[in-house]
């Protein structure tokens, strides 16, 4: 009885059985620190691709809401009840309100007439939620038209709706709010205008009530959630390419993110059209989510803000368009004017727009970073005058530097030596590279100068077939090379000070990139494999790297093995991480020197599959996270590794 539950315990991982084949000896001296880990060392890169803001955590469902798209009326299509007659016109003021140039008219001549909404690939709606309806409205001359907004199934079923009625013929904002009788994945919206008569409509908008932190207008909270569960060390926004544009006239600018929605200028998403294979023709961006939402919601997930600002430079891997050096002003002030909102006293012109907004309390920005994925001598040139503005001003901000889009090669190395001979101080690494780099780099870091820029792994990402191929998955195999590769992260913890997986967010019917961190549709989200790496490392990442090491080596894929330790001097706990690789179980003895002792339990806990290509999904989880409770004696934690596995061992220091 009692061998045969000591052969199951095995079977099933944690706590070796005695009398299996020889353990390794790994050995972890507790009282030699080796590096601190930086409390921003694992994060957050944030990008509007895949939908990942409009149609995505910004809750608005309307999309195309006020008829800034390429096509006026995309998403919108017009339609009649009760034998109604009308006609939607689609009017220009650009020259009045450039930054919202377009509203409709509805023109009813009997009946009810109006339009429908198809949301971004439907809208979710869910049953007993409120919904909150507002739209601008001016009523012509003698109308008395009455706005209907009806919430409706596939087949047309009435699921909420509410009314209103305008009464002035100057613009004025409306509001609605009514209860959703029934779940549906894919609802649209019509708008019904009733009696005879002519109204403006601009802003028709539909948000749910229950948003993060129940803000008006605020972003989805289950994806807001997932976010916070992360507990990110930084929120990096707004990415990216989106923050270069293809050319300058679509680059991203902070200013015009901020304030009344209906004054942030809309524009088309770089990602519309990237990929032949994935156009997104409806693609574009409202800024619903700006840079003060941005800033907020580092806040509330605890993240520091890490803003990426344009250098003067539109995506390389597009039209490359530069801003010449002498026309860099606007540029620069871009960002000395967001430092200055971030930290800048109530005295202050920005700052004292962030306390109008809401916010009194200042950002404590810190980060920066001037560009984005940059490469080329006329980066240097732009980063230079950048630098000198920003650190003669504010000494204390920390700059991240781009090293171009590769890990290696003539770009990285030109501006790696460069951006060195600057002792700039911190320089982005991206790497999105096959599930076997991520293997063999696991020692990048180890002989990096210590004395040199830190280092952002600022988008990194294993890709299951090719660099952004349609056919990535999130499947297993990338995660675990991810796990194993980020020991190597960990181990340099003196270099390495910010590291974050890119892309983010995906929405499964609306995205360009995969493979991505947290997938969604229109009601529900779920967190890839990779997306449980990420937090394992990051809710583990402790205080003080200590050394664990198997015959001497530092342990970078010996018998398929990968390991790195951390102490915890806030809760006086040792974690250590090990990665098999292999498709074989492997007992493992992990000796630990330099302590009083270790208390007589700790947690396991391990993420696993037998299977390489197991991916989770909106059905639900094949790989999360699984604990368990481990005994130890005599300060050796004997654990028998499952194949494929990441294990993380968290025990009390006596
Ligand atoms: O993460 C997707 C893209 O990859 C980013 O926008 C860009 O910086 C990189 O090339």
């Amino acid at each position: 009885m009692k061998n045969s539950l000591l052969m199951l315990l095995a079977l099933a991982g944690g706590t070796m059985a005695y009398g299996q084949a020889k353990p390794a000896v790994y050995v972890v001296k507790a009282d030699l620190i080796k590096a601190h880990v930086q409390p921003t060392m694992y994060g957050i890169f944030f990008e509007d691709i895949n939908m990942a803001a409009d149609g995505g955590v910004y809750a608005e469902l309307v999309k195309n809401r006020s008829f800034e798209f390429g096509a006026s009326l995309m998403g919108w299509t017009e339609h009649s009840k009760n034998g109604g007659k009308g006609n939607v016109k689609v009017i220009d003021r650009s020259t009045e309100r450039p930054e919202n140039p377009h509203y409709i008219t509805i023109d009813v001549n009997a009946g009810t007439y109006g339009l429908n909404n198809e949301g971004f690939r439907g809208m979710g709606i869910k049953q007993g939620e409120t919904y909150s309806f507002s739209v601008l409205a001016r009523q012509h001359n003698e109308s008395k038209i009455k706005l209907i907004a009806e919430l409706v199934d596939a087949k047309g079923t009435v699921i909420g709706s509410g009314e209103i009625s305008p009464d002035d013929a100057n613009w004025k904002r409306y509001n609605v709010k009514f209860k959703a009788t029934a779940t549906v994945q894919k609802a649209s919206l019509n708008i019904w205008a009733k009696n005879e008569g002519l109204i403006d409509l601009d802003m028709i908008s539909l948000f749910p009530e229950h948003t993060w932190k129940n803000r008006p207008g605020g972003l989805r909270a289950d994806l807001v959630q997932k976010l916070y569960d992360l507990h990110p060390g930084f929120l990096r926004f707004p990415g990216g390419c989106i923050v270069e544009g293809r050319d300058l006239t679509n680059r991203y600018q902070w200013k015009k993110s901020i304030g009344d929605i209906d004054h942030r200028e809309n524009i088309i998403n770089r990602w519309n059209t990237e990929f032949k294979h994935r156009l997104t023709t409806d693609y574009y961006q409202t800024f619903g989510l700006g840079f003060m939402e941005y800033f907020m919601t580092a806040e509330d997930i605890g993240a520091e803000p890490l803003p990426i600002l344009n250098c003067g430079m539109a995506c390389q891997f597009n039209t490359g368009q530069l801003a010449p050096m002498d026309q860099l002003d606007p540029y620069i002030q871009d960002a000395l004017d967001l430092i200055e909102f971030a930290n800048g006293g109530p005295d202050t012109k920005w700052g004292k727009l962030r306390a109008d907004l809401g916010h009194p309390k200042t950002f404590n920005l810190k980060l920066m970073g001037v560009g984005n994925e940059q490469w080329g001598e006329q980066y240097i040139e732009r980063w230079k005058v950048f630098e000198k503005a920003i650190k003669s001003k504010y000494p204390y901000m920390k700059l991240i530097s781009s090293v171009g889009p590769d890990p290696d090669g003539s770009k990285f190395d030109f501006l790696n030596a460069t951006f060195r001979g600057f002792h700039a101080d911190i320089l982005d690494e991206h790497y999105y590279r096959a599930p076997k780099w991520f293997l063999d780099n696991v020692k990048r870091y180890d002989n990096y100068d210590r004395k040199g820029p830190k280092i952002f792994a600022g988008e990194y990402a294993a890709q299951s077939v090719a660099i952004a191929s349609p056919d990535n998955k999130n499947n297993w195999q990338c995660a675990m090379s991810e796990a194993a590769f980020m020991t190597g992260l960990e181990r340099n913890a003196d270099v390495v000070n910010m590291a974050s997986y890119a892309p983010l967010f995906a929405h499964v019917e609306g995205w360009q990139w995969t493979p991505d961190l947290i997938w969604f549709d229109n009601l529900k989200s779920f967190a890839t494999p990779n997306y449980y790496v990420q937090q394992l490392y990051s809710v583990n990442k402790g205080t003080d790297v200590v050394p664990v090491t198997l015959n001497n080596q530092t342990v970078t894929g010996q018998n398929g093995a990968f390991s790195s330790a951390v102490l915890d001097a806030k809760t006086h706990e040792l974690v250590i991480k090990i990665i098999n690789t292999t498709k074989t179980a492997q007992s493992a003895n992990f000796v630990v020197k330099g302590t009083k002792g270790l208390k007589a339990t700790g947690i396991l806990t391990t993420l696993q599959s037998n299977n390489l290509d197991a991916v989770n999904s909106l059905s639900g989880d094949i790989v999360s996270p699984k604990k368990q409770s481990i005994t130890i004696a005599n300060n050796s934690i004997k654990l028998n590794l499952k194949p494929y596995s990441f294990n993380v061992i968290r025990v009390k220091l006596n």
